[in-house]
């Protein structure tokens, strides 16, 4: 429980603890209240005014004492303070155990300190009744009223408008490639900054486009970051080192790709004016964990990929001001085809070793991972993009479909239904992994939901190997890890960058993790 404490922020936990100490008391009034009506209508006037009369001295002295027993047990189950637990539906569950537990130490403690003045069963019951429901009923009233501003809301223009400059950094990979296309599609005038770490194919379908700008450039040199978002109105910041073994292969350019340059795009674009910049973080900052989690779970990354997004994400929310708007994209894990198509994913990487090799080895198949189409991924970052400010800045939004939370024994399942022959081996591994995520935030604000399912992936991936669009997916150029390990990692441009870069990586005290995983690298 005291774990949970860690995220506590009193500008967000003040006013719902002040609320949930009006209900308590607003509970008690009623079910004093509730009981005199009842011993009157009953005809026991006696009792009833007994009732009145003790009241004052009751309220006004002994429950004053004791009511913040409440708003204490609400804190340490994780009320105000996200605990890992208190996430999608499992947030009834904490609630009622909250109320029943905070009902059982209050009365408990009354009867230890005050027991003369013990309240009676016909005001304890219906008190106890009234607390629950009201502080469940806040929540739901809360959820409700959000739905329906957020309705509202939809009709008021968006701040991304046609003809705006979008900086997409990180614009030449598999997600970026095919977000370039639909901005371009969109109307918007857009520039990649990207060092061409895997080559400048994915962007050859865009080149001769007149709304389109490349830059090959590194994030981390100051000075393509300032050519790259000089005159730009919004940033999608995808450039990274990208996955577990990637980062795990050299931890000097993951950390400095990942985390520093985040930190020093963030200052160059608000010394620019850029008002809105999205960045791709990803659901893998969960970690391991049975509950579904939404975006007030708890993150605890158990790789240092995740652990440089979670410090990004913070860096980020941070910088936000009255012109500044961040909000943080928690991918999902990303299947399909693309001008990039990575095959160091699971679904494509599964699907193209039933293809092309008839067996597929499934580990860990009881662990679930939320997926998203490539092209559905895009189409909810333009999304938010093009969502009023007010309803996404210094808003975290996990990015995909409740509908594809699959675990991988489910996913070896539809490359079996493609595959009827393909041959499926199951293996344990230390692999942790383990999230299952819930994306109602982003369905409320944005309304997306998911086109394609995990067999569109399927097919579309076979019929490239068919078309011969892809012959062989082991190629180096679809694999992150094992094409850096092959030509190196990125180097500096200059000795000013790994300067600039250091200086970055010094951060405020906030961002412990970055900190763990920089000393562990060295
Ligand atoms: N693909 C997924 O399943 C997934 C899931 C969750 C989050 N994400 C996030 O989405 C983003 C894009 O992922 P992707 O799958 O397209 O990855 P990718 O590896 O295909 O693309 C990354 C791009 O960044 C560029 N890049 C790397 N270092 C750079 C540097 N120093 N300067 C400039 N450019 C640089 C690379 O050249 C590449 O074009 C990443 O931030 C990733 O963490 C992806």
């Amino acid at each position: 429980m005291l774990r949970s404490l860690r995220n506590f922020r009193w500008q967000e936990a003040v006013p719902r603890i002040a609320a949930d100490f009006m209900i308590v008391h607003l509970s008690m009034i009623a079910a004093m209240a509730m009981s005199v009506v009842y011993q009157a209508g009953a005809g026991n006037a006696v009792a009833a005014y007994a009732i009145v009369s003790g009241f004052l001295q009751y309220y006004t002295v002994f429950f004053w004492v004791l009511s913040p027993i409440y708003p204490l047990v609400f804190l340490l189950n994780g009320f105000y303070t996200h605990s890992r637990a208190y996430a999608g539906r499992y947030k009834a569950l904490v609630v009622l155990r909250g109320v029943v537990v905070a009902a059982l130490i209050f009365f408990a403690a009354n009867f230890l300190l005050f027991g003369y003045a013990k309240v009676g069963r016909s005001v304890a019951l219906p008190f106890v009744a009234l607390a629950a429901v009201g502080t469940a009923s806040v929540r739901i009233l809360k959820d409700l009223f959000e739905k329906r501003y957020l309705l509202k809301s939809k009709t008021t223009p968006s701040l991304a408008r046609r003809g705006d400059w979008v900086l997409v950094v990180g614009g030449a990979g598999y997600i970026g490639s095919v977000l370039v296309e639909r901005l371009l599609e969109k109307g918007y005038r857009v520039r990649v900054l990207d060092s061409l770490l895997y080559g400048d194919q994915p962007l050859r379908p865009v080149r001769s486009h007149p709304d389109f700008e490349l830059i090959v450039g590194d994030c981390r040199n100051i000075q393509d970051v300032v050519r790259a978002v000089r005159g730009v109105d919004s940033i999608i910041h995808l450039a990274a080192i990208v996955g577990d073994p990637a980062c795990d292969q050299d931890h000097g350019p993951a950390l400095e790709t990942n985390y520093a340059a985040t930190r020093m795009l963030i200052e160059i674009a608000k010394g620019h004016g850029v008002s809105r910049f999205l960045f791709a973080s990803s659901c893998s900052v969960y970690g391991a964990t049975d509950v579904e989690m939404d975006e007030n779970a708890a993150v605890e990354p158990i790789s240092l990929y995740g652990r440089t997004k979670v410090d990004a994400e913070r860096a980020l929310l941070d910088a936000r001001s009255e012109t500044f708007h961040p909000t943080i994209l928690r991918y999902a894990t990303v299947f399909g085809l693309g001008y990039r198509p990575r095959f160091d994913l699971v679904v494509n990487l599964l699907t193209a070793k039933a293809c092309q090799e008839g067996v597929i080895t499934i580990y860990n198949g009881h662990q679930w991972r939320p997926f998203i189409h490539v092209r559905d991924l895009v189409e909810a970052t333009v999304r938010v993009l093009e969502t009023p400010v007010r309803l996404v800045s210094g808003e975290i939004f996990n990015l995909g479909d409740g509908r594809l939370n699959h675990t991988l024994t489910e996913v070896a399942e539809v490359i079996r239904s493609a595959f009827p022959d393909v041959r499926v081996e199951h293996i344990d591994s230390s692999d942790r992994r383990n999230y299952r995520v819930n994306f109602d935030k982003l369905l409320r604000r944005t309304g997306f939901r998911a086109q394609y399912t995990l067999r569109d992936g399927v097919d579309e991936i076979v019929k490239a190997f068919e078309e011969r669009l892809i012959t062989d997916y082991t190629d180096l150029r679809y694999h992150n890890q094992r094409y850096l390990k092959a030509v190196g990692s990125p180097a500096h441009k200059d000795e000013v960058d790994a300067l600039v870069m250091a200086a970055f990586s010094n951060h405020s005290q906030d961002h412990t993790v970055f900190a763990t995983a920089h000393a562990s690298s060295t």
